[in-house]
């Protein structure tokens, strides 16, 4: 653990999502995307790969600033 820091070890980004896989991968096919997709990059969400918006908890918890990756249809 962190010295003087309560919490996960460090350097530990993935604290409990899939931990029985080696490596976290996810597959989402561009064409499922309808209008816009919301993909969480703070590993915290309970909808994973998906945003639920925990990440404004742990950027309140931590002081942290991460948000998630947006990615929208191009309008034709
Ligand atoms: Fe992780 Fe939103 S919940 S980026």
């Amino acid at each position: 653990f962190c010295p003087k820091a309560r919490g996960p070890p460090c350097g530990l980004v993935n604290l409990n999502l899939k931990k029985d896989v080696n490596k976290v991968v996810d597959t989402v096919d561009i064409e499922d995307i309808t209008e816009k997709a919301v993909f969480c990059r703070c590993w915290r969400s309970k909808n994973w790969p998906y945003c639920d918006g925990t990440h404004g908890t742990h950027n309140q918890a931590t002081n942290d600033n991460v948000g998630p990756l947006v990615i929208t249809k191009k309008k034709d």
